[in-house]
């Protein structure tokens, strides 16, 4: 049978998100709203609230082209923070196209809370077959989930067909620098169960072969030094208290994997920002 890349790596993210060790530590120390790359104001601030402007600053880029009409997809939604948010700021209809059962449970649950789910549907599914026609959604978004795919070529493609001629595929990623050798990104990213990252000139080429033709990438990237270090110092703070909840394997397992990202970061081996593309 052929060696199939975008299988093998979702059935490693199910068994990474559905477990009760990453639900719990993304709970405490992400806030258990968003998981992905914060945007900080100062050294001090909350992984969450620099998360959070993430996804405000990422939404500012769609502010023209969403109404209450738009119906928007988030690709690998986690546990719906942008994916409320884009419901609650433009009153649009979202849905949430994602892996993991146990992050669409608590999703769910969540969007129930606040009065959202009349407004977003959480799909359990792969971004490699998206389950919608083509043409159907005016914002394609995704944030830090592109990165645990094995086939970035085909979700890219899969991304674009359900786009509308004239809405925007929105997204965040981390990502490779162009010239960081594969080997020295290696220990840190097995963690997402991958071999790789994809980088900014790889989302460009591909894009533009998929017939997006402004791909605007708005480079970050000095944000990744004090993400992966208030992860890392947010980690070791919470330790006893996740010693508690989470198993003592994967704790040891995250303080000795966090420090290879924050050194990443700092040798300008990694690349993040903002991604508004269109046709
Ligand atoms: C780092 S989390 C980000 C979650 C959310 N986008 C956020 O920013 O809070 C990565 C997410 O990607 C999802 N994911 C990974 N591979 C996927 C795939 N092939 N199809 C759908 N979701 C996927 C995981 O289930 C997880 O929710």
């Amino acid at each position: 049978m052929p060696h199939d890349a975008a299988a093998t790596s979702e059935d490693t993210t199910r068994r990474y998100y559905d477990t009760a060790d990453v639900d719990a530590f993304y709970d405490a120390v992400w806030g258990g709203e968003d998981i992905h790359t914060g945007i900080y104001r100062g050294p001090r601030e909350p992984v969450a609230d620099a998360s959070r402007r993430t996804v405000e600053q990422a939404a500012d880029k769609v502010a023209d082209l969403l109404t209450a009409d738009s119906l928007a997809l988030d690709l690998g939604s986690g546990y719906g923070g942008a994916t409320r948010r884009l419901a609650e700021r433009f009153g649009c209809r979202v849905t949430a196209l994602n892996l993991s059962e146990s992050q669409n449970r608590r999703h769910r649950a969540r969007n129930a809370e606040r009065g959202l789910d009349r407004l977003i549907e959480v799909v359990t599914g792969s971004f490699h077959a998206i389950p919608y026609p083509d043409r159907h959604f005016d914002l394609v978004w995704s944030q830090e989930a592109f990165c645990h795919s094995g086939d970035r070529t085909r979700l890219l493609r899969e991304a674009v067909r359900v786009l509308k001629p004239r809405g925007a595929l929105v997204f965040t990623d981390v990502m490779a620098a162009e010239d960081a050798p594969a080997d020295a990104l290696r220990p840190a990213v097995a963690r997402l169960g991958v071999d790789t990252l994809a980088t900014p000139g790889f989302y460009r080429r591909a894009l533009r072969d998929l017939g997006l033709a402004h791909v605007d990438f708005d480079d970050r990237s000095e944000h990744l030094v004090h993400h992966y270090v208030r992860v890392t110092e947010e980690t070791r703070r919470r330790e006893r208290d996740l010693r508690g909840t989470i198993s003592g394997a994967y704790v040891d397992g995250l303080l000795a994997n966090l420090p290879l990202w924050v050194a990443a970061a700092r040798a300008g081996r990694l690349r993040w920002g903002i991604f508004r593309c269109t046709y």
